[in-house]
């Protein structure tokens, strides 16, 4: 246990995997796991992303329906850089067939923003060497990143075959098709210096990826002049090297991606890598650059050495996902950890992340979070056509790389349609966080006004209930599909028109007529919201009680979690919730409710809460803090921040949960530390677990960067 570090020991195939998302490095432009740089044929999910380039996956599906997206967007898994093949004394460096592989290390340094792994291992020639690697995503240059990897034969005297590659051959391992993405288009070397440009299919996103290599004895370098082997996708610089027994072999490697038709030029990076490409150099920014964060992002707790390495997990985590400069980019759910959710923006940028952006980092940052939607208006606008919305409306998509959705299944994308309240929400939140009034004035009510025309059509007026309902959502908690009002969806759609309403007066937007307002009013007021006199709870959803109550304590621990272990059928069936759905609701609208109101709700929908989606347990910690359920709320806080590190949902292999990271960090700003923003002020009501001795953070309020120390 190490607060800045994340340290793991110890050689085990089963753990490789989940390891490689666990030292994931990025650095908001790019990403990439944590494979190893030489060869390995054991189990492994090879990954490398470059921000915002992506692939359409033509769609599969069993039978089509009329509205179905054309696509499911891919994070494409890039070019690699990173590789080398060694050979000491002819035999190939494969951990997966070495005799023995022993010391073997792996460290993530958060603080200064660097990932080491070094090992020992004996060949199956019996020649046994040292290894160790250092490598860093460069936050100060986002197109280069560094690699410095040392060997040492301790057997005899060596000779090392050493051929630094990039592979543009690469697959993503979740294809529809099983296609690949890319086409190469230029392979070219000169010197130690060689590039491969590749673009991709449809998409024509065009990559240099390049390399450039230094070699060293004992800290001497080199000078040996490369042995080319191209191939198709392929190509590699080839050294040979004679190394005494204890001496020091090292190749540093300078790699990255620039992309033509973006923000970088080929030339930009190839000087670049030129002339900065001195490692200690790379390091020193890098320690300054993450230093800089910390400053303003770091939480202190002491006296809980666990909660407070995760919190920093976290944070670095965010971080390295995405640095706020680009408007373009935003926050997949795996950021660039693994191709699950396909690198795409969810709801989870507005409800979860934008909080955490927006007090660390600052208003510019959350604007650019928000700008992503406003600059997509026009596709939400075209996506609500699609589905036979008028006048305006919008319907944001549940999953997005361009504006156009791109999730496929029906019972997400024609249903889950509470994503375009969060979007709403996060302007309310926003401009009350920020005290910024310029964004919604410019930008934001057009978005608000798109949202509200959608609601304004989505509800039926049932003669039955003489109330708005509002049928055939999924909500926040999906293992429910095709339900009937769902308290969440409702009451946040009902927010939605009386926001939208309340600010396109006092915007005095002329363009809005007065019975459009009045209608959007009526709605709001009419909105029909399940509710039981029994329990004196607002039901998730219509006929939530018909089901078989029995609270989650009930499962064997064996069938859990419940996506591993039983049929979609039999989930839907249970009144088992994957994540805060009705709680959900209480969360963002918390002054709308009484805490009595909230104790009922919290105690009834807990005990039926799985917790299987990660967005979950950050949510509960929150509501347990503000009930003074302190002990609960840590459970859970534990639950958030190890989430990964401890893998709780068993699927680390797969990637990080990004998104809900930033959850954590509401588990403590708005859990234990009770951060709220009441009448355009700070307020905080702490509850600190009891062996916590004391609690510090910054935000960034208002322009203003405050201290707390609780
Ligand atoms: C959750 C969604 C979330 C998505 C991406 C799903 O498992 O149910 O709410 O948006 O993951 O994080």
């Amino acid at each position: 246990m190490n607060t800045w570090n994340i340290i793991i020991e110890g050689f085990n195939k089963a753990d490789i995997t989940k390891h490689e998302s666990i030292f994931s490095l990025g650095n908001g432009a790019m990403g990439m796991r944590a494979n190893f740089e030489e060869d390995y044929t054991g189990d492994t999910l090879q990954g490398s992303y470059i921000g915002g380039v992506y692939y359409p996956d033509k769609t599969r599906v069993g039978w089509w329906k009329n509205g179905y997206p054309e696509y499911f967007a891919k994070v494409l898994n890039a070019p690699s850089w990173i590789g080398l093949h060694i050979k000491i004394n002819g035999e190939l460096l494969d951990l997966n067939t070495c005799l023995e592989v022993k010391n073997f290390h792996r460290q993530l340094n958060m603080k200064e923003g660097w990932y080491e792994r070094s090992f020992s291992a004996m060949l199956p020639n019996q020649q046994e060497i040292q290894v160790k690697v250092l490598r860093l995503l460069s936050l100060r240059y986002d197109e280069l990143g560094a690699l410095r990897y040392e060997i040492t034969p301790l057997t005899t005297e060596a000779t090392i075959e050493i051929e630094s590659y990039l592979d543009s051959g690469i697959k993503n391992s979740d294809a529809n098709w099983d296609e690949r993405f890319w086409n190469t288009l230029e392979i070219s070397s000169e010197d130690n210096f060689a590039t491969i440009l590749a673009e991709t299919k449809k998409t024509g996103f065009k990559v240099h990826t390049f390399m450039q290599n230094k070699l060293f004895i004992d800290n001497k370098a080199l000078n040996i002049s490369p042995k080319e082997n191209k191939k198709e996708n392929y190509i590699g610089l080839q050294y040979e090297v004679k190394v005494k027994q204890n001496q020091t072999f090292r190749i540093e490697k300078y790699g990255g991606y620039s992309i033509s038709n973006d923000y970088l030029t080929l030339t930009k990076s190839k000087t670049l890598s030129k002339s900065i490409a001195l490692f200690d150099s790379l390091l020193e920014k890098q320690k300054e650059d993450w230093a800089h964060i910390w400053e303003t992002s770091d939480i202190v707790i002491e006296g809980d050495e666990k909660a407070q390495q995760s919190i920093r997990f976290n944070i670095f985590q965010l971080n390295q996902t995405y640095s706020g400069k680009y408007a373009h980019l935003n926050i997949g759910p795996k950021g660039f950890t693994g191709e699950k959710y396909g690198g795409s923006t969810y709801w989870d940028t507005e409800a979860y992340c934008l909080p955490f952006y927006m007090a660390t980092k600052g208003a510019e940052v959350a604007r650019n979070l928000l700008m992503y939607r406003y600059n997509q208006l026009d596709k939400a606008i075209e996506n609500a056509q699609k589905l036979s919305f008028t006048g305006g409306a919008a319907l944001y998509p549940m999953v997005t790389m361009n504006g156009e959705e791109c999730h496929n299944e029906w019972e997400i994308t024609f249903e889950e349609i509470h994503r375009n309240g969060a979007i709403a929400f996060a302007i309310y939140n926003y401009t009350r966080y920020t005290g910024d009034e310029f964004y919604i004035k410019e930008y934001g009510i057009k978005v608000l006004i798109a949202i509200a025309r959608f609601w304004a059509q989505r509800v039926s007026f049932s003669a039955e209930k003489q109330k708005y309902v509002i049928l055939g959502v999924t909500g926040p908690n999906e293992y429910e599909n095709n339900i009937n009002n769902n308290f969440y969806t409702n009451y946040l759609a009902s927010w939605c028109l009386r926001y939208a309403a309340e600010q396109v007066t006092t915007l005095q937007k002329e363009d809005i007529t007065k019975e459009e307002i009045q209608q959007w009013l009526h709605i709001a007021q009419n909105i029909y919201l399940p509710y039981s006199e029994k329990y004196g709870v607002y039901l998730q959803q219509d006929g939530f009680l018909d089901k078989d109550l029995k609270p989650v304590s009930a499962i064997p621990a064996e069938e859990r979690p419940l996506n591993q272990h039983w049929s979609w059928d039999r989930i839907l069936r249970s009144p088992y919730i994957k994540q805060a759905d009705t709680l959900q609701g209480f969360y963002f609208f918390e002054d709308h409710f009484t805490k009595e109101e909230l104790q009922k709700h919290y105690e009834f929908y807990e005990p039926f809460t799985v917790h299987e989606s990660s967005l979950s347990p950050c949510v509960h910690s929150v509501l347990a803090s503000a009930l003074g359920k302190t002990d609960e709320a840590y459970t859970l806080y534990l639950r958030t921040a190890r989430l990964d590190l401890d893998d709780y949902n068993k699927e680390v292999h797969e990637g990080l949960h990004i998104t809900s990271m930033a959850g954590t960090w509401l588990s403590i700003v708005e859990g234990f530390a009770g951060m709220r923003v009441k009448n355009g002020e700070l307020h905080f009501t702490p509850r600190l677990p009891k062996h916590w001795k004391s609690l510090s953070f910054k935000v960034i309020f208002q322009g203003e960067t405050k201290e707390i120390k609780l």
